[in-house]
């Protein structure tokens, strides 16, 4: 039978007003296919980038990257999923902001009975990037000092506990004095890099060493300041673009800035295969399920206003991760 949906479309790149909610019917699930009921919807900060087009989409399309919710029906070929299921997706062709959806099996993680569908709906795509990040991008050793950019925002936050939890030391940075407050009990020392003197503070914390690793979600206005925040042959990890892309520049500027290594990593390329995908939400998950890393729900919006969800994550006021409730 036809499944109804609402679901968030995009007709042409722009401000957050570009959104419209609308009704559609979705076809039964095709081979290799399940049909989902959505219970929340997570937000995330590409989903900006689709929206403006700065990550370019081909429209009309859909939007969002990340949701949980239950198996409403599979499609021929489909084993590993079946009715009643509780699953998770993050990432893949966007078209989360929906109340039902179909997506391929093969982009599905069951999400474990401890981890709320809220919990994982808001965080399972931030939780794997801080999993690839500090386990296989650049690898958090016990005794490091690392740099972690907007310590109090989605990623951030689950990334400063994580790298505590693997024994390094966290600077992390804020953009003003109540996210301070907030990221104060996950980082060993928190900067606002909205003041002057952040990479001053960062060298002094390091006793002029520098830090051998920046993760660095922010972009265009601290990419020149994370790279002078590095040891020698140390590493940028530019992971994002919260404040803008980072205009292009002169490889001899890593050299000059201490033989620096630079990369721009994607979540999509660390779970590139079924086997990185299970392995990546299941290391996450597991990290929820024993404490190590409290990863909370900050906001809650209707579906119908993810537009102001969008408002709200550019304007910086948002915290933690942002949910949307079908
Ligand atoms: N490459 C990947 O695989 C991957 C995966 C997930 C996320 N990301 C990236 O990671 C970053 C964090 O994502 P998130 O979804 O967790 O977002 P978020 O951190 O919850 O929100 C972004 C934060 O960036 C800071 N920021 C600094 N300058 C900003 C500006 N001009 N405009 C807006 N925000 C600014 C703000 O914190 P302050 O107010 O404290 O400055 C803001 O709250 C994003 O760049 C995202 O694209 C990358």
């Amino acid at each position: 039978m036809a499944q109804t949906a609402r679901q968030i479309r995009l007709a042409r790149h722009g401000t957050p007003d570009v959104l419209e909610l609308v009704d559609t019917t979705l076809a039964p699930p095709g081979p290799g296919e399940v049909l989902l009921r959505h219970t929340a919807i997570g937000v995330n900060f590409i989903d900006t980038y689709h929206r403006s087009g700065l990550y370019p989409l081909l429209l009309p399309s859909g939007l969002g990257q990340e949701a949980a919710g239950e198996v409403l029906a599979v499609g021929e070929g489909v084993v590993e999923f079946q009715p009643g299921d509780r699953v998770a997706y993050a990432g893949g062709t966007p078209g989360s902001y929906a109340s039902h959806r179909v997506m391929p099996a093969a982009r599905l993680v069951p999400v474990p009975a401890e981890v709320p569908d809220e919990i994982a709906a808001a965080t399972l795509l931030r939780g794997m990037t801080a999993q690839y990040l500090l386990k296989r991008t650049f690898k958090v050793e016990p005794g490091m000092t690392v740099l972690i950019h907007a310590a109090a925002g989605g990623v951030g936050q689950i990334a400063c506990q994580w790298a505590r939890k693997l024994g390094a030391t966290v600077i992390g940075t804020v953009g003003s004095s109540a996210k301070a407050q907030l990221a104060a009990p996950w980082c060993d020392h928190v900067l606002d890099y909205s003041q002057p003197g952040w990479v001053e503070s960062v060298r002094l914390f390091t006793h002029g060493q520098g830090v051998p690793v920046v993760y660095d979600g922010v972009g265009a206005d601290t990419f020149d300041g994370s790279l002078d925040c590095l040891a020698l042959r140390g590493t940028m990890v530019s992971f994002g673009n919260a404040s803008g892309a980072v205009p292009p520049f002169s490889p001899a500027l890593l050299s000059s800035k201490g033989s620096l290594f630079l990369t721009r990593p994607t979540l999509g390329h660390y779970t590139a295969t079924r086997e990185e995908l299970v392995d990546t939400a299941a290391d996450y998950f597991t990290t929820v399920i024993r404490g190590d890393v409290v990863a909370s729900v900050d906001q809650r919006y209707p579906l119908a206003d993810a537009a102001q969800a969008h408002r709200d994550l550019e304007a910086r006021r948002t915290t933690g991760s942002t949910l949307l409730l079908p």
